[in-house]
């Protein structure tokens, strides 16, 4: 993981000079569910859409090191064979990084009875607790040895039991979790308080397409039915479009677009931030599977917006980083409350030292004043979410900009500095 990469970007202006059109990849946190879930059978299972990101990368080699074998067809497409699983303990040095590691932990206890792991890491967004996870797995008659930075969970009767799990906060990751395990647990597994992502609901539904029973798809009130094996043979996990992706270049679009087309997205996806882009003065036109997005046509400014992240279909923690920027350009005063995490308006104060106009009031609360022009400068990305919002800040800017720390947007946007490019971005990568 190159550390010093960094992106060299000539600002804009504010001039609205964006015009194309740009594909989404698949969702990096579908693609993490799916890898996980292949664990689950088995023979092995096949994926495609699976985008090309660090943290994929990250998931394959502690996969590999449990002994799930891998080929890579072709690009996006994988075969995990899972015949042999040689081993229940993920590599500290990977999964401390990778939050998505907890995934990991689910399936192998339904699989192999243990789980051995390090408290996994992650952004700096938040404290990132897994005592949900820690909870419901022991509601699920796991037996918990916490170390000095590794849990060791085993379980004694061999099989994960079926439990009624509610879930104090709405995680997406605790969520697909519980469904990874209750899928070979004996007996049925509820999950009440469950969240609502569409990637939830996709690995939902494909476990009702493995054969199991899964209730309440779509609904706070989730349950499986344990089976005593799976076979992957004749499925196929086809990654659902990034939805983060697409609101990203969505709001790239509003803020210096005179027309981008964001091509192979589900809109029903996408409501929330298309519905605020319409409210801050930018035009969009919903097709099938793509949008269309226009910045607010000459002479018309950015109108301020109340943000409020919320669980989906609410307005993604994800996108509020990126957000924030055309918050800078709006006329009046905008208010941002972060209620997911209490590490996530850390980007407030670069976009400060970029000429906006930010008050952060608490580790949830801040307000921002526009119309403020922004001046390009050096930047340092605290996480993958921030550092996009920071590439936007720096197209939006007048003058150069570097944003330090590539590999952070590297881990949830593939090869963003060429495809920028395609729409007439000034932006290299170093
Ligand atoms: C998923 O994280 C996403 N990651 C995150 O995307 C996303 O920001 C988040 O959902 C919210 O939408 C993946 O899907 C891999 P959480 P997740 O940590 O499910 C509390 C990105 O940029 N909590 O569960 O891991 C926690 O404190 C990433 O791609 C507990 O209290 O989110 C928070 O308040 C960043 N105990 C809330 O739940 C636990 O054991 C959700 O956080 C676990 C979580």
């Amino acid at each position: 993981m190159e550390e010093d990469g960094k992106f060299l970007i000539q600002g804009f202006g504010g001039r609205r000079i964006i015009d194309g059109e740009i594909r989404v990849n698949g969702a990096k946190n579908d693609a993490l569910p799916g890898l996980a879930a292949a664990l689950l059978f088995r023979d092995g299972l096949r994926l495609s859409n699976v985008p090309a990101l660090k943290d994929i990368d990250g998931m394959l080699e502690l996969l590999s090191g449990l002994g799930v074998g891998w080929s890579r067809a072709k690009p996006r497409e994988y075969q995990l064979v899972t015949t042999k699983l040689s081993a229940a303990k993920l590599k500290p040095e990977i999964a401390k990084r990778l939050r998505g590691s907890m995934l990991l932990t689910a399936p192998l206890l339904a699989r192999l009875g243990e789980a051995t792991f390090p408290h996994p890491g992650g952004c700096v967004i938040g404290a990132r607790p897994i005592d949900i996870f820690l909870e419901g797995f022991q509601a699920m008659g796991v037996k918990l040895h916490k170390g000095e930075k590794i849990y060791r969970l085993r379980v004694p009767s061999g099989r994960l039991r079926g439990a009624r799990i509610f879930l104090k906060n709405v995680s997406v990751t605790a969520t697909e979790a519980f469904l990874l395990a209750g899928a070979l647990a004996h007996g049925e597994t509820v999950i009440e308080n469950a969240a609502l992502e569409p990637e939830v609901t996709h690995l939902a539904q494909f476990l009702r397409r493995a054969g199991l029973r899964v209730r309440g798809i779509g609904t706070t009130r989730l349950s499986v039915v344990g089976a005593k094996s799976l076979s992957g043979l004749d499925l196929n996990y086809r990654v659902i479009p990034d939805r983060i992706e697409t609101g990203s270049f969505l709001i790239l679009g509003a803020l210096a677009a005179k027309r981008l087309v964001v091509r192979g997205v589900v809109p029903e996806h996408n409501r929330a931030v298309v519905e605020m882009l319409r409210r801050a003065g930018a035009r969009l036109e919903v097709g099938r599977d793509s949008i269309v997005v226009q910045a607010p046509s000459a002479g018309q400014s950015y109108l301020p917006l109340e943000v409020k992240t919320h669980e989906f279909p609410g307005f993604p923690t994800d996108l509020q980083a990126p957000l924030t920027v055309l918050l800078t350009q709006a006329v009046g005063e905008s208010t941002v409350f972060e209620t997911i995490f209490e590490g996530r308006l850390l980007h407030l104060h670069t976009l400060r030292e970029m000429g906006a106009n930010v008050v952060v009031h608490d580790p949830h609360r801040a307000t921002v004043v526009g119309p403020t022009p922004l001046r390009g400068r050096h930047v340092y990305s605290p996480d993958l979410r921030a550092g996009l919002a920071y590439i936007l800040a720096a197209v939006v800017a007048e003058g150069e900009s570097v944003v330090h720390n590539a590999h952070y947007v590297e881990r949830g946007y593939e090869r963003v500095a060429e495809r920028l490019q395609t729409l007439g971005v000034k932006i290299v990568k170093e």
